[in-house]
């Protein structure tokens, strides 16, 4: 990988970079084709990082569908697939670590210890084994992208991060291959996630709307919800800092995270 990305830069091509753990959906397909839009060569990656998994979570079942995922790949313009075994990412004797302070303990940290450390250590590697020009992620894992956008300017990657907006489906649900987890109802009542987001924008657009009422108006929606068993978060944030947002400032993150049965799932938004 590293051979044919020094072969394309050497040439003077820019090499745009999606790195994914597969199951592709349009989320996915929409970075590709944005990464086909504003580079020359389009890498993608498929690898399930077993380090950004907690041990009771789903890293067994997390799908997988490679043969889909090739074919959508294709479909959609990717130049270059790479599908890294486990063994060569974390060989015998593997031992380092990457850590964002502080950004990595909020949000979604508080509930997945070491999660994004697994994350910020595999995006490192990745982008020093593709070395692009670009690399593209999607909004849906805001966190995620705060953590490795430090992580890259810390690290003098040299590499721009490149955030798209989440997909959606058409009751709002966001697009996620966790998705692919719930049932019928299950899918149904996640579509109050996107409606307490929605209903906390509406509070914080009014002229007179406080964050503590956005938050109530939030959870008032999830609350109704009789199959989401857990709310883990569910509240307004300073996009930059991940901390909880003051009245004044200017964007802030909506953000939420819940579990209908054993499926958690995320979502946000800014306004
Ligand atoms: O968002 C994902 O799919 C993963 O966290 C990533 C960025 C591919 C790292 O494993």
């Amino acid at each position: 990988m590293q051979e044919t990305s020094r072969r394309h830069t050497a040439k003077g091509k820019s090499i745009g970079f999606v790195p994914t753990m597969g199951a592709l959906h349009d989320g996915h397909l929409s970075l590709i084709r944005r990464s086909k839009d504003e580079n020359d060569i389009v890498v993608a990656s498929v690898f399930v990082n077993p380090m950004q998994f907690g041990p009771n979570e789903d890293f067994d079942r997390y799908p997988r569908d490679i043969e889909g995922d090739r074919e959508k790949l294709e479909k959609s313009g990717a130049d270059v697939l790479f599908i890294p075994e486990a063994k060569m990412i974390y060989p015998q004797g593997f031992a380092t670590r990457v850590h964002v302070d502080a950004l990595s303990e909020r949000l979604c940290g508080a509930f997945r210890p070491g999660h994004f450390s697994g994350v910020a250590t595999v995006v490192c590697k990745l982008l020093n084994i593709a070395r692009p020009t670009r690399a593209y992620f999607g909004q849906k894992d805001f966190q995620q992208t705060v953590v490795i956008r430090r992580m890259a300017e810390d690290l003098n990657i040299g590499v721009d991060i490149v955030v798209c907006p989440t997909v959606r489906e058409p009751g709002g649900l966001a697009m996620s291959s966790r998705n692919a987890y719930l049932g019928a109802e299950e899918r149904k009542a996640a579509g109050a996630i996107n409606g307490a987001l929605q209903a906390a924008a509406s509070v914080l657009r009014s002229a007179s709307g406080t964050v503590p009422e956005a938050v109530s108006a939030m959870k008032s929606v999830l609350d109704k919800e009789q199959l989401i068993s857990e709310i883990q978060y569910a509240g307004v944030y300073d996009p930059l800092t991940l901390s909880e947002a003051a009245d004044e400032g200017k964007e802030k993150l909506i953000a939420v995270a819940v579990k209908i049965g054993r499926t958690r799932l995320i979502d946000n938004i800014l306004i």
